[in-house]
């Protein structure tokens, strides 16, 4: 027996593929008396308690019935330097960075700053059940280092880049084509496949990036194909019309990403609202990721992503928090939120669907999904524990839910991070509080 030799009890609930709805069977897994065995940091075995007991009759079980178990939750699109300015006021996306974000981003400058911050960022993403998230830096490679650093120190699976930007910003947050051509190579050598770090080369946006910087991430990307590029698309309309002006011989915003090399299956698009035929034509040609990032998307204004639209095309969007222009670091919120934009579209978000989305969906956006992402066998025991009855409003409701559907529809829609009982990652659990006991009480 290894020190994370453990098996954990509770309800379990995996996805193996995205549900038509709640008859899809096949597409998940639900065992209501379940049990994932969990050693060396992964799971060595999921089933039913009575399967799972029987094959490992010495090993310690934490109890958290009756809670929910699942894949901890990937979030695909989050800005680490942000923290600090989540819920800034009154404006949309250019005023907002003008006036708020960059300011801010300076800041990461210093080291010690920066270390301070991923501290929080990373406890803030634990007790809200993240495991794995992709960041954007600031652009100074000391924010990366840091944010590796502290991933490193609680053995999380995480993917970062610092931004490259070269215009558009204040003096202290550009770089040039070169250096940050330059800087990001050295934190690839530092960091990509160190751990369960992934780096993911990150050009902001074509409004802060000359072509020469442009060039400079194509080349990169090519250099590194395994790591993943990401950037924002097609955001909001002011932000297009200058990213046009920028770029006048682009066909459209999407074409000054693919003219230098930075639109393949392993690039992520946050935004991506304001498309034309073209640009969804290339991203279904090219098997880019668009990123919906709902909180964030209503916060600023910026309008609403088409999902079905998009999935009609056989595009597989992410779903992400976007903080700090995202409100929340909920992914529960997130999907809550999710579903109401859509709602706007007159498109449906079944529960499971939004579930599968949080957990198995985002890990394949990542190309993680033989990690992380599914609670199978041999994977990453990243697992978030869920209490549907956290709070009195979700008690209230969950004494009248009648499927697991409904339980976790009253979960998105009610629950953040009061309703992560715990999370644990590559087997240890993180949060100082043990709900299973409390659970056991009551
Ligand atoms: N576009 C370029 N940078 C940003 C950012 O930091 N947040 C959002 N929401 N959009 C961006
Ligand atoms: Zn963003």
């Amino acid at each position: 027996m290894t020190p994370t030799d453990q098996i954990l009890r509770g309800r379990l609930l995996s996805f193996a593929r995205r549900p038509e709805g709640p008859e899809d069977r096949d597409a998940y897994t639900y065992l209501e008396d379940g049990a994932l065995h969990v050693a060396n940091g992964r799971i060595v075995a999921r089933g039913t308690w009575d399967e799972v007991r029987a094959a490992a009759p010495e090993v310690p079980v934490v109890d958290h019935r009756p809670h929910l178990i699942l894949p901890g939750f990937v979030d695909t699109h989050i800005h680490f330097p942000q923290i600090e300015m989540i819920a800034s006021w009154g404006a949309q996306l250019l005023d907002w960075l003008n006036t708020y974000t960059f300011p801010t981003e300076l800041r990461f400058d210093d080291p010690d700053h920066a270390a301070a911050m991923a501290r929080a960022f990373f406890d803030l993403l634990l007790s809200h059940g993240t495991t794995t998230a992709v960041a954007f830096g600031s652009v100074h490679p000391q924010s990366v280092d840091a944010f590796f650093t502290e991933a490193a120190r609680r053995d999380m699976r995480m993917l970062a880049g610092k931004v490259m930007m070269d215009r558009n910003a204040p003096e202290g947050l550009r770089d040039t084509a070169q250096r940050g051509y330059d800087e990001s190579r050295a934190l690839i050598g530092r960091w990509h496949g160190r751990g369960r770090a992934g780096y993911a080369i990150a050009p902001r946006f074509a409004l802060t990036s000359t072509p020469a910087q442009l060039q400079a991430a194509g080349a990169l990307a090519a250099e590194f194909p395994d790591c993943p590029v990401q950037t924002h698309l097609s955001e909001n309309p002011a932000e297009i019309a200058a990213t046009r002006a920028l770029f006048p011989d682009a066909p459209d915003y999407l074409g000054i990403y693919e003219s230098h090399g930075l639109v393949r299956g392993n690039t992520l698009l946050g935004h991506a609202i304001h498309l034309e035929p073209r640009e969804i034509d290339a991203l279904a040609e090219r098997g880019a990721r668009p990123v919906f990032c709902p909180t964030s998307n209503l916060f600023l204004g910026s309008g609403l992503f088409d999902d079905a639209g998009l999935r009609a095309r056989g595009i597989v969007p992410g779903i992400a928090t976007d903080v700090g222009a995202g409100t929340s670091y909920s992914m529960l919120a997130t999907l809550s939120e999710g579903y109401k934009v859509l709602q706007l579209r007159g498109q449906k978000l079944h529960p499971l669907a939004a579930f599968d989305w949080i957990t198995r969906g985002n890990a394949e956006v990542l190309g993680l999904a033989d990690r992380i992402g599914t609670l199978d066998p041999g994977t990453e025991a990243d697992v978030v524990v869920l209490d549907s009855r956290a709070t009195p409003d979700m008690a209230l409701r969950l004494s009248r839910a009648e499927s697991l559907s409904e339980e976790l529809f009253a979960l998105q829609v009610l629950g953040d991070d009061r309703a992560v009982a715990q999370v644990y990652v590559a087997g240890r659990a993180q949060l100082g509080r043990d709900r299973a006991d409390v659970a056991h009480a009551a």
